[in-house]
Parts: C-alpha cells; sequence; structure tokens
C-alpha cells in the first residue's frame, strides 16, 4: 500500500517538473500584430499560425559590398534572434568590421498579410535610423514566396533603402511551403468511395475466386463465389429490365423468342465449354 503512494506520488512530482519545463518554453515571445488582443485581426492570426513551423528555425545572409558594407543578417520567424541581448528582435544586423549590432525589426510590432502564393511579414519598431530617413525607426519587411517541398530556404536580402525622408525599410525574401496556397484534395469523397467499393469487390472475387477454387475444389464458372447467387440474381434483373423497358408485350410471337433466347443460350454454353481450361 505505501509503494503505492510513493509511486504516484513520484508520478505527481515528475508530471509537475514536465509541466513546468513545457511552460517554460510556451514563455518564449511571439509575434504580436499591432492592436489589443480584442481588435487583433484575424487573417493576421491565422497567417501567424501558417507561419508557426518556421519559428524554430534560424535564418542568416550576408552581404559584402566593397569595403563599405560587411553586414550579417539574422533573422527568426516570430521567435527572438537573441532574448538576452535585444527585446523582441525578430531581424538583426551584425557589422563584420565593428562587430556593432542593430536591431532591424521587433517582434512586438509585427504585420502580416498574404497573396495567393506569398506572405509578407513585416517588423517595425527597430533601433532608430541615424542621419538618414529623420531618424524614424527601422522596419524589416520579409517576402515570403511559395515553394512547395521546402520547409524554408534561400533566405536574402533584396536591398535596404534608406535614401528617402521617410519609410525606409530593408527588404528580405525567402523560398516556404507555408506560403504555398491549400492544395485542394484531387480526390473527391465520391470517387473515394467509388474506389473502395472497387476494391472491395476485387478482394471478393479474387478471395472467393480462391476459395472456391482450392478449399470447395469447384471447375469453370462454379469457381465465381455465390456463382448460383449472381446468376439467380442476373436473371432477376433482366427479367424487371424485360419488364419495365421492353417496349412490346410480353407475349411476342414465339417464333421469333424461341430463335433469339432460346438457340443463343444454348450456343453460348457449347462455347463456354470449350473454354474451360479443364
Ligand atoms: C545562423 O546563425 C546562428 C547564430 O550564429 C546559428 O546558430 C544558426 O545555426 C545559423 N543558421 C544557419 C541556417 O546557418
Ligand atoms: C516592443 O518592444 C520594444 C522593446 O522592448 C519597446 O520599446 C516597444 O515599445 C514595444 N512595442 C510595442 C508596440 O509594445
Ligand atoms: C567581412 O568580414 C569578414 C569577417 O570579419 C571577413 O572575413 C571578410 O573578409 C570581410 N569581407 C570584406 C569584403 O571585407
Ligand atoms: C491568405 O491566406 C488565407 C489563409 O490561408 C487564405 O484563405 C486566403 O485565400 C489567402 N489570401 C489570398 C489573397 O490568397
Amino acid at each position: 500500500m505505501s509503494s503505492a503512494w510513493h509511486t504516484s506520488g513520484l508520478l505527481v512530482v515528475l508530471v509537475a517538473l514536465v509541466v513546468s519545463v513545457w511552460a517554460e518554453e510556451v514563455k518564449e515571445n511571439s509575434c504580436d500584430v499591432i492592436g489589443d488582443q480584442s481588435s487583433e485581426s484575424q487573417m493576421e492570426k491565422a497567417l501567424l499560425k501558417k507561419l508557426e513551423p518556421l519559428s524554430q528555425m534560424r535564418f542568416n545572409t550576408t552581404v559584402e559590398l566593397g569595403t563599405t558594407e560587411n553586414y550579417t543578417y539574422h533573422f527568426r520567424v516570430c521567435r527572438e534572434v537573441d532574448s538576452s541581448l535585444h527585446d523582441f528582435a525578430g531581424l538583426v544586423q551584425i557589422d563584420r568590421k565593428t562587430g556593432k549590432t542593430t536591431v532591424v525589426g521587433r517582434i512586438n510590432e509585427t504585420q502580416v498579410f498574404n497573396g495567393s502564393d506569398w506572405i509578407m511579414l513585416i517588423y517595425k519598431g527597430g533601433d532608430s535610423y541615424g542621419r538618414h530617413c529623420s531618424g524614424e525607426k527601422r522596419r524589416a519587411v520579409i517576402m515570403i514566396s511559395c515553394k512547395r517541398e521546402v520547409t524554408a530556404s534561400s533566405f536574402n536580402i533584396i536591398s535596404e533603402e534608406r535614401e528617402k525622408e521617410q519609410e525606409c525599410f530593408y527588404l528580405f525574401e525567402m523560398d516556404s511551403s507555408v506560403a504555398c496556397p491549400a492544395e485542394d484534395s484531387r480526390l473527391s469523397i465520391g470517387s473515394i468511395l467509388l474506389m473502395i467499393f472497387a476494391s472491395l469487390i476485387a478482394v471478393y472475387i479474387t478471395g472467393g475466386f480462391l476459395y472456391q477454387r482450392l478449399v470447395v475444389g469447384a471447375k469453370g464458372m462454379e469457381q465465381f463465389p455465390h456463382f448460383a447467387f449472381w446468376q439467380d440474381l442476373g436473371n432477376l434483373v433482366a427479367d424487371g429490365c424485360d419488364f419495365v423497358c421492353r417496349s412490346k408485350p410480353r407475349n411476342a410471337p414465339a417464333a421469333y423468342r424461341g430463335v433469339g433466347d432460346d438457340q443463343l443460350g444454348e450456343e453460348s454454353e457449347e462455347r463456354d465449354d470449350h473454354l474451360l481450361p479443364m
């Protein structure tokens, strides 16, 4: 009894431990779209959910332009690049000559929208420009294009637009399958049911055939499962058809019926006999 108590006590402690570790991980900051919790756009929320698979990845790109520009950019989708150094920084520029880091955009000021096969992710609230752009805050614009079969690839900087009065931005691009439109399933429910039905019939026929041949020891047409039943059913259907569809009255001239049905029936049976393997 007491050992059972010990075991359950241990279990509770273990569960508490797991939950607290899990909560620790969940606490990581994520993208926050502009506006109150209540007034946030549903479209933006849906898109952030779509981007979630990329959140554990880290992206880097480097530009080397002559002797003046030698920068590395670190980027994460809706996570902090380095939470200990910069609050909410989602895209950081590192000057490789001086080691100076500059926050280009923050995830607590996210904007996101999409088109048919792309998603635009914008981080605002970066460090302020000095001389350029009227000293406004930097912003990162990341264009994510649809590319099927890759989770994420080719993160690259396209340009830095800063020779403007305002609304300057750093423009990046990358490829990802999350930006792709949902592929409509090529099989409709109807065709799936049809396929299941067809395969059931195939299983029935082959299974029944093998059973009749190997277990019962049937030969010829008798090898088909429930041959007599299907023959009866066929006759019934034929009768029904005959009754419903035939335009002429059933008591058509006897001679005509004799020639048609009986002779054909006999002939086809004879032909079948020749075809039998044994
Ligand atoms: C990008 O850089 C970070 C930090 O230097 C590194 O941890 C990460 O693995 C790099 N990612 C890629 C895809 O190279
Ligand atoms: C985002 O975080 C930065 C750094 O902590 C802060 O200065 C800024 O006010 C925050 N923005 C919003 C919209 O909360
Ligand atoms: C950029 O910086 C890296 C690391 O300091 C250095 O290896 C590289 O040669 C530099 N590139 C240019 C074009 O100066
Ligand atoms: C944007 O994404 C949503 C959700 O995936 C999708 O329903 C919508 O069609 C996309 N917008 C456009 C313009 O394709």
